[in-house]
């Protein structure tokens, strides 16, 4: 097979781009055949096999323990442990206290560089403050917090002392925000006086106010004074300045034990019903997975800068930006702000600068750069990249082909699929596979998953299915918090198995090819959202009686939302209507959910028992077949 870099055209599943010579040997993988094979004949031995080199307290009585019927599987059952000895006393005992863990850059591009040392001293005395509040184990924390230095640290406080974190995206609305905690119950939230964007300030603190007047589990709100250090604040609220003053010499905090059933974290993420679902993950098996996944698919070293443009507030900034890469004792880059401020090359000038040697960005940013064009990344020594991740949503093979063009031409790019749910990387190439644009090739070891029918069989090679697992995966989720009856469905759609929501196809080499959602959630920019929360949102503008929302593909976000609206009978009909609705879901949601367009219509299709049918408003919307009508009302 020659190497066809040179000729796109002719780039086909059958002559796949094949890897530096160079990077093979600097693999931790090299033979990903043999390694699966072995993986799926015996995966707990697999699995307890990577699970010895951590710091336990305990260790497990057995690797898994499985209830087919109510689908719970309790990883490294019987062990005690906490997520954070592994990310901070076990590389600080191995001699790594002065190694940079975290540089974080803000909007305004001022620096701030933590080491795993700093990092434990800031945790320890916030831990400290934790346990002075009366904070007790299994406790929820919400933190509302752009990406910033604070933000990790309170997570990883949160997880040392055994509390349960729910990370808010900071672009998220009071109303988002507020749903959230009344989901999840807080004892304390923390926040900050603002966050930045594009050098604007966004008065963050003033929609934590908002939303935290109505939760009656709330006691206490530390607030991060960004701007102003000497801000005065409410009562219930403290400065998160004064408590690591206070805690200054109260020393070493010993992380809190957790047993497999002891939360780790709860993050809110959409679904079919206009209610967000808590995923929770536990400390153990997320450990195992996510340390693992970021070893072997970014294939980390003891010198790697590792830059994952995602925010802390989703998934990706969860396994990939705090807990992976600090398990794996590696320098993470966190960037507040957006990718074209202060100019287009904004992430390309800190890859050169921070020497970064991994870049993992998404198909949506990555279309962004195109437009923006080559120049950008031309203007940068970007020689320091050996490796390059998209995430989120599927990339486009002119995407794909563009990203490695611009970073010399020769890197791999792992094109990885995965969900808040699955908490770690599902189907990934490892560095070292052959590689086709467009393809997230293959399971990652010990991942059984397949495309199927209804029925759960294999469809044959070209056709599309949905996209399943078969077995249980050390860092899938434990459950929907309060809603056990919703993680089961999970496994109920097709009987004993996990349904991921996706569809793909596999080629006639058995790589996976990823469709889209066949759900009623949208992918908008990589966001995940629920069709039926944005159009509750709609239909609590006073103008509208009712609404549906479908997802229209979009050349740059992947998709973008149109919403479809019937007006109310008193509703007056201004030339400004549209824009007020549409601004009405970003007060309610926050911006990414606002809709890009809006039609006012007079009829929605929906079935005789009333159910509105998304589908066929979609596929007309499309100039696409309808497909069966018959459930139609006239
Ligand atoms: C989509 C984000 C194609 C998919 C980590 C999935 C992808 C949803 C890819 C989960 C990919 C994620 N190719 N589609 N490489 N990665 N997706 O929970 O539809 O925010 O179900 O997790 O993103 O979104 P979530």
């Amino acid at each position: 097979m020659d190497n066809p870099a040179d000729s796109p055209k002719s780039l086909t599943e059958s002559n796949p781009f094949l890897p530096d010579p160079d990077l093979l040997e600097t693999l931790h993988v090299s033979d990903y055949q043999t390694i699966y094979d072995e993986s799926i004949r015996d995966p707990e031995q697999f699995w307890g096999k990577i699970a010895e080199d951590f710091r336990w307290s305990r260790k497990w009585d057995r690797v898994l323990d499985w209830n087919p019927k109510t689908y719970e599987a309790r990883w490294f059952s019987g062990s005690l442990s906490n997520i954070t000895t592994n990310m901070l006393d076990r590389h600080i005992d191995e001699g790594l206290s002065n190694k940079v863990a975290l540089i974080a850059v803000a909007d305004d591009g001022s620096e701030r560089v933590y080491t795993y040392g700093r990092i434990m001293d800031e945790t320890n005395r916030l831990c400290h403050s934790f346990a002075e509040m009366g904070l007790k184990k299994g406790d929820r924390v919400t933190i509302f917090l752009p990406p910033t230095p604070e933000q990790v640290i309170s997570m990883i406080a949160c997880a040392r002392s055994g509390l349960v974190h729910t990370v808010v995206f900071s672009g998220f609305s009071a109303g988002a925000l507020k749903s959230r905690m009344e989901d999840s119950e807080p004892r304390l939230l923390i926040t900050a006086d603002c966050a930045y964007r594009r050098g604007k300030r966004i008065a963050l603190l003033d929609t934590a106010r908002e939303a935290k007047k109505a939760i009656t589990s709330l006691e206490k709100t530390i607030v991060i004074r960004r701007e102003n250090p000497d801000l005065e604040l409410e009562t219930g609220e403290i400065p998160f300045d004064s408590l690591l003053k206070k805690h200054a010499s109260s020393g070493f905090f010993k992380a809190v034990d957790c047993t497999t059933d002891d939360p780790l974290f709860i993050l809110y993420t959409s679904g079919t019903t206009g209610k967000p679902k808590g995923i929770v993950h536990t400390h153990p098996g997320y450990m195992v997975g996510t340390f693992l996944t970021t070893r072997w698919v970014f294939n980390i070293h003891n010198d790697d800068v590792f830059f994952c443009v995602a925010d802390p507030g989703w998934i990706t900034g969860h396994s990939y930006i705090v807990y992976g890469p600090l398990l794996n004792g590696a320098t993470v880059l966190l960037a507040e702000g957006s990718p074209d401020y202060p100019d287009p090359g904004r992430w390309w000038h800190l890859v050169e600068k921070y020497r970064v040697t991994v870049f993992y960005s998404t198909p949506t940013a990555i279309r962004l750069q195109m437009r923006l064009g080559k120049q950008w990344p031309e203007k940068y020594d970007l020689s320091s990249l050996r490796l390059l991740g998209s995430v989120g949503e599927p990339i486009n093979p002119e995407a794909w082909l563009w990203f490695r063009e611009v970073t010399g031409g020769r890197l791999p790019i792992m094109d990885t699929w995965w969900q808040t749910e699955t908490g770690m990387h599902m189907i990934t190439p490892l560095p070292g596979v052959p590689l086709v644009p467009g393809s997230a090739t293959r399971p990652f070891p010990g991942v059984v998953a397949d495309v199927v029918n209804r029925q759960g069989e294999s469809v044959a090679p070209g056709e599309a299915g949905f996209v399943i697992v078969r077995q249980p995966w050390p860092s899938m989720f434990r459950t929907v918090y309060g809603d056990p009856e919703r993680y089961r469905k999970y496994w109920e759609e097709i009987p004993g198995v996990y349904f991921s929501g996706d569809s793909a196809k596999r080629d006639h080499h058995g790589l996976f090819h990823m469709i889209g959602r066949v759900d009623d959630v949208i992918k908008v920019a990589g966001h995940r959202l629920g069709t039926a929360e944005v159009e509750s949102a709609l239909v609590s503008h006073p103008c509208v009686s009712e609404a549906a929302v479908i997802g229209k593909p979009d050349e740059l976000k992947g998709e973008v939302i149109k919403a479809f609206v019937i007006l109310r009978k008193d509703a007056e009909r201004t030339p400004d209507l549209e824009l007020r609705i549409r601004q009405h879901v970003r007060e309610e949601l926050g911006a990414i959910a606002m809709p890009d367009e809006i039609e006012i219509t007079e009829w929605l299709p929906r079935t005789r028992s009333g159910k509105i049918m998304r589908r066929v408003l979609k596929a007309r919307e499309l100039g696409l077949p309808e497909g069966d009508t018959s459930t139609l009302e006239d």
